[in-house]
């Protein structure tokens, strides 16, 4: 069974029991200020997960792409890559633990869906703790599925436990399901979580409390199912392999690597094999997503850069002969041909997604050969490598400070992070950056600014459009909690008249106090009524269209404030330019 069929397999199952398919959001999320991209399909979801009803009803079942940065240091062993496709079921106040597991236990082990053996099978469970009890609803519905004793493992918060995302919120224990992977050697009675020959495949998640601000964890009203399905590891234990680079979306860009370098892998060499494929491809589908960046040195340009540039230095390594500027371009090309059919927008930003690996591929190819010299050099005079060092190996040569650990750790060295990231402060070069951004006041401190800054984001879209040019359309949008930013098309600066007047009008339409209003409707409706739908989205039947009395209507999925006061003030930052063509404001209320 390959990624395709399996997809297909786990949606119909689903929808046989009562859940709605919904699609797979963008990888790069609009107002979610905990997390730099999607890394898990509850993520899009958080809204709902804490009580908004969705249009589409109580169960959901979806794939959704994934970036998972923080697994990057995984990268090269049998089982992980940072981007990859999560399938998802849910439950928002539906059904529960009994269900969600039994359903689990069905798709994985029925001869009519994907008939894994039982004997290969796996369980933990949560343990307990001071905050909340040992999870024995699991732990029983697990036994009465005929899971023995032995394969049952309860493990502590650091293991079997989810969210909140951010420091407040729904969250709750969760129990993890793993596969033996080995086709040749019988899967031990006794489970042990840490031997690695034991796969996590899904995990349940059962969001059963709200962490509060004292850190109290209080049982919710409406409990709600999260799961997390994945699919390059399912399909690659369904086909008795034991290494995801064999299945069949990895292995055509391994093949490709041999292609390119002339190398052929083995033992020695696999890393960087496995490098290149997982960072291609999720520097692909980040250049290819609907919201789209391109490489920069903050926040998700920063991590495509390092994505990059780490994939040519790994070609490097391989031997690739990289006066071919193409040698990136020629990856994803592989990389587009399998998803363009799932990802439209891969297909659609083709040329961008070419255009800037080349130009990023030249540029570090540029300093690459130097900088390694320049990192020999130092190799040889100090035994680990300092701050400053660092330092300048990052700002000289465009060598991202990971890619320095990771040439010091190859020498058995480390890299003195402290110092250069006092260094870099001193420079204060780039603005945060890293996938640990996250907002002090929690969960729902972070909703209530960056519920603001989303209505906010829509009055300034229909006010450029008033003001500046009804051409205008949105190219691009994020909100953090510190500020909104809005990328669209024009092809000059905005006067500092235009600006103001820009700022003014969206400050007026907050004096106004004007309701906003949610509707759901089939998305060719809202379009009727005018309604602004994003580039690139896939729709599904029925859609959430907010209103701003006449003045602004978009296909969204909030949430938004009630009425325009509740705003504040609005304050255009800085208006700049973005790409060719493309404009960008960043904006914030006060
Ligand atoms: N959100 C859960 C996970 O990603 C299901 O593991």
């Amino acid at each position: 069974m390959n990624t395709k069929e399996l997809k297909k397999k786990y949606i119909e199952f689903f929808k046989s029991k009562g859940h709605a398919e919904i699609h797979s959001a963008p990888l790069i999320p609009e107002h979610d200020p905990t997390v730099l991209f999607t890394t898990a399909g509850m993520h899009p979801l958080v809204p709902f997960l804490l009580g908004q009803p969705h249009p589409q009803g109580k169960r959901l079942v979806n794939v959704q792409k994934c970036i998972r940065t923080q697994d990057i240091d995984e990268v090269g062993d049998d089982t992980h890559t940072t981007c990859f496709e999560m399938l998802g079921n849910w439950s928002l106040g539906d059904y529960f633990k009994k269900d969600a597991i039994s359903w689990s236990w069905e798709f994985l082990t029925s001869k009519e869906w994907l008939g894994l053996d039982k004997d290969r099978l796996a369980v933990t469970c949560f343990a307990g703790d001071k905050d909340a009890p040992k999870d024995e609803e699991a732990y029983k519905t697990w036994k009465s599925l005929g899971l023995s004793e032995g394969r049952i493992a309860f493990l502590q918060k650091a293991d079997n436990w989810w969210g909140p995302a951010g420091e407040t919120g729904p969250c709750g224990p969760d129990t993890e399901m793993f596969y033996w992977k080995l086709n040749d050697k019988p899967a031990p009675k006794k489970f042990d979580p840490a031997d690695k020959n034991w796969v996590e495949i899904w995990n349940d998640v059962f969001m059963q409390y709200n962490k509060d601000k004292e850190g109290k964890y209080e049982l919710l009203k409406s409990k709600n199912v999260d799961t997390g399905l994945g699919v390059e590891r399912v399909t690659m234990v369904l086909n008795g392999k034991t290494n995801i680079f064999e299945i069949d979306v990895l292995e055509p860009l391994m093949k490709k690597t041999e292609e390119i370098t002339g190398k052929k892998i083995h033992t020695d060499n696999a890393k960087s094999f496995r490098v290149i494929a997982d960072h291609i491809k999720a520097a692909t589908f980040i250049l290819g997503d609907e919201r789209g960046v391109v490489p920069s040195n903050v926040d998700q340009g920063y991590i495509l850069r390092r994505y990059i540039r780490r994939c040519v230095r790994h070609l490097r390594l391989l031997g690739a002969e990289l006066s071919n500027p193409d040698a990136t371009s020629e990856l994803a090309k592989v990389v587009i041909k399998m998803y363009e059919k799932d990802y439209p927008t891969l297909k659609a930003k083709k040329d961008i997604i070419f255009e800037e690996l080349r130009k990023e591929q030249e540029k570090f190819q540029k300093t690459l050969d130097k900088g390694l010299k320049e990192f020999e050099r130092m190799a040889l005079d100090m035994t680990d490598i300092d701050g400053k060092s660092a330092f300048f190996l990052y700002q000289s040569y465009g060598f991202p400070i990971e890619m320095i650990e990771e040439l010091a750790s190859e020498k058995g060295r480390s890299v003195d992070r402290k110092g250069f990231d006092k260094e870099y402060m001193k420079h204060q070069e780039l603005s945060r950056v890293g996938a640990e951004q996250k907002f002090k006041g929690g969960l729902s401190g972070a909703s209530e600014v960056t519920t603001k800054l989303h209505t906010a984001t829509h009055l300034l879209n229909e006010a450029l459009r008033k003001v500046v040019s009804p051409d205008i359309k949105q190219k691009g949008s994020n909100i953090t909690t510190e500020r909104l930013r809005f990328d669209f098309n024009f092809d000059r600066k905005l006067t500092p008249e235009e600006v103001k007047k820009v700022e003014d009008e969206v400050n007026r339409l907050i004096k106004e106090c004007i309701p906003v209003v949610k509707e759901e409707m089939s998305p060719e409706e809202a379009i009727k009524k005018g309604a602004q739908a994003e580039f690139g989205a896939r729709y599904p039947a029925k859609v959430s269209v907010y209103s701003v009395g006449n003045y602004s209507r978009e296909i969204c999925m909030g949430p938004h404030v009630a009425n325009t006061k509740d705003i504040g003030r609005f304050k255009i930052l800085k208006e700049e330019s973005s790409a060719a063509g493309i404009r960008r404001i960043k904006a914030t209320v006060e």
